[in-house]
């Protein structure tokens, strides 16, 4: 009941969102207008840098390149073509796919895992500086990852609030320009309303912290493709859980000039009876997407999830079919380094060819980026699904 009240006070997509306490919003009806509490959003000292930077990584043609694997999810990566996670072996894949030549035609922002952020390559080149060159943003990865989340449904929670503006601050001092914090939703196992609450709360304080420091926050409540329920079963949870997540975003007066989005894109879950087309997942996308974010949000940037590398430059193809109110873009992990990885199997020899293999995603991603994108010609390789069930990352 109380929830329902408050959240009828909430004005989404306005710049000038009157940023009351939950208190101040219950009880306003009793106030006579002149003394309501009425202030205006919080800009900070960053804004103006905030809303270049967010305009930069979405800029037509270009998306994100995630590699912000944490070392134990790196590792997942290394042992699929036989190599050893250690740091010598991280750093030489992270230094393949940064210095790929060309890359920043296609790729406007990277996301790194603090141990690239203060990495060089093996000849002393910062890898912030090796972005910098190609006009790509560096990023980096602010969570502390997921944990159990006590009185739900075997549901999870993201950590990493503790110390965020201190860390966050060093990372700008670093070189990093936006942040990525990544929860999950399970559809099988609810959501529960404490979970996705909880999802929402903390992605916004997160982007109050990241904003307060000079850094663009991703906003990342992936649902997860596990379960074998419907496409109309995954828009219901994406709308209740994006509608949470501007609430709270509104309510910790975030510059919404200054975020960038990281969604899932709609489709049924993964193990569920019938795939859905590219414009199937376009369709319920969008729909959801336009009810739920406002127009002054720069980029949408989706994650790939465990698509294919061809069905996640399909999907997105079919969502640039025509002009929508925000960038709509790619932020893959999976779906930009599969084949380059395969190719590299860790030798020196094949170094070159993995680098054109990641230009060869990098290129097809930025041309669906535009809808110019076609499938033909496209490797076997490229068109293996990559789903993992309860995917850690
Ligand atoms: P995937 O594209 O592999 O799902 O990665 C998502 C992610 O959060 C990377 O930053």
């Amino acid at each position: 009941m109380a929830a329902s009240v408050i959240k009828a006070g909430v004005r989404l997509g306005s710049s000038q969102w009157t940023g009351q306490s939950l208190t101040q919003n219950i009880d306003s009806h009793k106030q006579p207008k002149a003394q309501r509490v009425s202030m205006p959003i919080r800009a900070g000292s960053y804004a103006e840098e905030l809303v270049q930077t967010a305009k930069t990584v979405a800029s037509p043609g270009r998306g994100i390149l995630a590699i912000d694997e944490s070392n134990a999810t790196c590792g997942k990566r290394l042992a699929s073509i036989g190599l050893e996670n250690n740091e010598t072996n991280r750093q030489a894949y992270r230094q393949l796919l940064l210095t790929t030549p060309g890359l920043g035609e296609y790729i406007s922002g990277s996301i790194l895992f603090e141990e690239t952020l203060y990495q060089s390559t093996t000849d002393g080149r910062k890898f912030v500086d090796c972005l910098r060159e190609q006009n790509i943003m560096p990023g980096i990865k602010v969570d502390k990852g997921l944990v159990p989340l006590p009185g739900s449904n075997n549901e999870s929670w993201c950590q990493g609030l503790d110390g965020l503006a201190s860390r966050s601050a060093e990372y700008y001092k670093q070189g990093a320009r936006f942040a990525k914090w990544r929860t999950v939703v399970s559809i099988p196992n609810g959501p529960s309303d404490l979970a996705v609450k909880e999802a929402a709360w903390g992605l916004a304080r997160y982007a109050a912290i990241s904003q307060d420091n000079g850094l663009v926050p991703i906003v990342e409540p992936e649902i997860l493709l596990d379960g074998d329920h419907s496409i109309d079963r995954t828009l219901e949870v994406a709308e209740k859980v994006w509608a949470e997540v501007f609430f709270y975003l509104a309510e910790n007066n975030v510059l919404f000039e200054g975020i960038l989005l990281k969604p899932s894109m709609v489709t049924p879950g993964a193990e569920h009876k019938e795939k859905a087309t590219p414009q199937q997942v376009a369709d319920y996308t969008l729909k959801m997407l336009k009810r739920r974010v406002p127009p002054a949000v720069p980029g949408i940037m989706f994650l790939s999830g465990g698509q294919s590398e061809v069905e996640a430059t399909l999907n997105l193809n079919a969502m640039n079919q025509s002009p929508n109110p925000w960038h709509v873009s790619f932020s893959y992990a999976r779906a930009l380094q599969n084949t380059s990885l395969k190719t590299w199997k860790g030798l020196p020899e094949n170094i070159e060819a993995a680098q054109r293999a990641l230009l060869i995603r990098a290129k097809a991603n930025s041309l669906a980026q535009l809808g110019r994108y076609s499938a033909e010609g496209e490797s076997e390789e490229s068109k293996k699904g990559m789903f993992v069930k309860g995917y850690t990352y």
